[in-house]
């Protein structure tokens, strides 16, 4: 956790047209700043950016938001990584948490890597460009592949000298510490206390972190007749954990996100020549299978994942069970299948940018339908059959949508021609055997406490009208009013019994709500006060003293109130279901009460959100920075409803 006051300071320094001005190019327009928006492709500006609200908003495809969220959507950070990137160009110091000296090491130890990996970077590029061994050996190798001068310096490709132990003894001069060099793999300690290095006379492919930070190498070697392995790559280290990483998305996050779409290889040089051909949206596994950390990762950017096979069925086959994988985030895959022998990189070599276009789209296709095509290719045999159909419902029951599901399970039968209701008992039973344990409803510790704070409306939201809920609330306030709720301690430490009238009223003054039909409102008030006044605090039933009120106003909605609640088989009221098992009462009061509140109060942001919807449309720029600022407040409460909600179980 960053403390309140830190993240205080660095949105108070954060100056949105500085921040976003460091992505893309504003200009002036009145009070306002326009560009062409970084999130939807557009040729007229829309983006405008406020200055005097902090805010910024596209008017072409929606989206809008503060410092903070702009940073976020742009960068794909969460929300501590966009507090962080902030802190650091504001030169405001981000502590997360108190640190224990151990932390203090470790963190500490991780910088000095990071900075002895990006020194390693600069010196291959810079051997690469300005030596005569990386002119000779590496340069002229990349030229061969046909990587274009202005790719290999975008990925900074480089070269590590032949001699053994060039670099290490470069960065010692240079003040390197070899403590980090060995840490960071980049040299190798012999027994003997010699440093070496690991990838001398190699062409180098630095591999970077999200946020474009050197972690970790790839080394080829130039002649892959050797027996040595083609490709050396850094060790998992502090830094550096293979199976989190994705080749190339530092360079491709943007893209990703932008065309809602992920090109999946992989190699290294798969990623570079899509990039030569101009397809940016890109990355690569680098060779291993794919891991969910991996998974993870793309989701951030994009549900759309395509994966691009090389075509030798071998190949096909075993990589198949990692993209299974990809159906279980919810992913949409499809899948290309190149050329018998060709990989991406090859393929891009031969075609020009437009033919691998138009090949990629052409070629593109549903991966399960695939799959299926492929298993059951030439197969009569039933028993071969009843093994690929085993295999498709399990590929099938892994999708969590169930109507994505269910689109499967027709396709798929007609594919494999069996019917479709023993496809789809097969996938229900698949998935009560796999994850059938999985989503479970929610266990009791996960259930809001009673006590807990509800969610609350903010005050720049009035004069909502929503008498059905109002109604309940009522009911809840004649009907249970005086039953205990829960126990809590008051400020003096001691016991105090919280009851249903109280609980109620307090929730709805705190939030400083009205209720909005005249005579609940005025039942509402007299109730308060009595409340306040009443002698006999330990009266069970205060309706009588309602329905005998001298204001015929009072008297006659509290009748109508608990005469509705009376009428059988009324189903709107979870008043009257309650009502029925006295038993039980008091324990699902504690549920149905602040469940009541909350949907009042749900009930209040919908509508609000709603009118100020309509608003935004005919209001000016000006005004419209405003409202959007209480949209985006409004967004933030409804979510915390929804979440509340999720957790009631009535
Ligand atoms: N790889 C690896 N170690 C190896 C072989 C492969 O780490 N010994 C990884 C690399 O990330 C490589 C990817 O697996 O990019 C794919 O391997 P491969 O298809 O053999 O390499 P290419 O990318 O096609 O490399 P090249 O075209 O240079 O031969
Ligand atoms: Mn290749």
């Amino acid at each position: 956790m960053i403390d309140k006051q830190t993240i205080d300071r660095i949105i108070d320094a954060a100056d949105i047209v500085d921040v976003v001005g460091d992505f893309i190019t504003l200009r002036r327009r009145g009070v306002n700043f326009i560009a062409r928006c970084p999130f939807h492709d557009e040729k007229t500006p829309s983006f405008t950016v406020s200055p005097a609200k902090g805010l910024f908003k596209c008017f072409g495809c929606g989206k809008g938001g503060n410092t903070v969220s702009f940073v976020m959507e742009h960068e794909h950070f969460t929300y501590v990584e966009a507090i962080k990137y902030l802190g650091k160009k504001y030169g405001i110091e981000v502590h997360e948490k108190e640190q224990s000296p151990e932390e203090i090491v470790r963190n500490n130890d991780r910088e000095s890597m990071l900075i002895v990996s990006g020194y390693a970077g600069a010196f291959f590029t810079d051997t690469l460009n300005n030596t005569d061994e990386g002119r000779a050996v590496g340069l002229s190798y990349f030229r061969e592949r046909g990587f274009p001068k202005k790719i290999i310096d975008k990925f900074q490709l480089g070269y590590s000298p032949a001699k053994r132990t060039a670099f290490s003894e470069a960065a010692i001069k240079a003040g390197y510490k070899e403590e980090f060099l060995v840490k960071t793999g980049l040299s190798i300690k012999k027994d003997d206390g010699a440093l070496f290095d690991r990838f001398s006379g190699r062409v180098m492919f630095p591999i970077h972190s999200l946020s474009g930070r050197v972690i970790a190498f790839g080394g080829r070697i130039l002649q892959t007749d050797r027996k040595t392995a083609k490709y050396l790559n850094s060790p998992d280290s502090d830094i550096y954990l293979k199976r989190n990483v994705l080749y190339g998305i530092y360079f491709s996050k943007q893209a990703i996100g932008k065309l809602d779409k992920c090109y999946l290889v992989e190699g290294y040089t798969d990623v570079i020549s899509m990039f030569s051909s101009g397809i940016e949206n890109v990355v690569a596994s680098s060779g291993t299978s794919l891991t969910e950390e991996q998974i993870r990762l793309i989701s951030r950017f994009t549900e759309n994942v395509t994966v691009l096979f090389d075509g030798d069925a071998a190949g096909i086959k075993a990589s198949i069970r990692g993209i299974d994988m990809l159906l279980k985030y919810g992913l949409k895959i499809k899948v290309v299948l190149l050329p018998d022998g060709e990989d991406p990189d090859s393929y891009a070599r031969k075609h020009n940018a437009d033919e691998l276009r138009q090949f990629l789209d052409s070629a593109e296709q549903d991966f399960l339908s695939f799959k299926v095509n492929l298993l059951s290719e030439g197969i009569n045999d039933p028993i071969k059959k009843a093994e690929v159909i085993h295999e498709t419902v399990n590929s099938i029951s892994v999708i969590p949508d169930l109507i994505t599901r269910n689109v499967y399970i027709q396709k798929c039968s007609k594919m494999l021609e069996i019917d479709e209701h023993i496809l789809s008992q097969e996938v229900a039973r698949a998935r009560n055997r796999h994850i059938g344990g999985e989503k479970k409803p929610p266990d009791k510790d996960e259930q809001p406490s009673i006590a807990e704070e509800l969610p609350s409306v903010p005050t720049f939201v009035r004069n909502i009208f929503c008498q059905e809920q109002e109604k309940e609330l009522l009911m809840y306030i004649l009907k249970h009013g005086r039953e205990n709720l829960f126990r809590t301690a008051n400020e003096e430490g001691d016991e105090v019994i919280i009851r249903v009238d109280e609980y109620i009223i307090k929730d709805i003054k705190n939030d400083d709500l009205e209720f909005q039909n005249l005579q609940y409102k005025k039942l509402f008030e007299e109730y308060e006060k009595l409340l306040e006044t009443a002698f006999d605090r330990d009266t069970p039933y205060f309706a009588q003293y309602f329905i005998r009120h001298r204001d015929p106003d009072i008297s006659s909605v509290t009748v109508s109130l608990l005469m509705d609640t009376q009428m059988q088989g009324n189903e709107n009221y979870t008043v009257s279901k309650i009502w029925d098992g006295t038993d039980s009462v008091t324990v699902s009061l504690a549920q149905a009460v602040p469940k009541a509140l909350v949907a009042y109060k749900s009930k209040i942001l919908t509508i609000a959100i709603h009118k100020l919807s309509e608003q935004l449309k005919t209001e000016d720029e000006e005004k419209q920075f405003v409202i959007l600022e209480q949209l985006l407040q409004l967004n933030e409460q409804k979510k915390f409803i929804s979440n509340y909600l999720e957790r009631v179980i009535l």
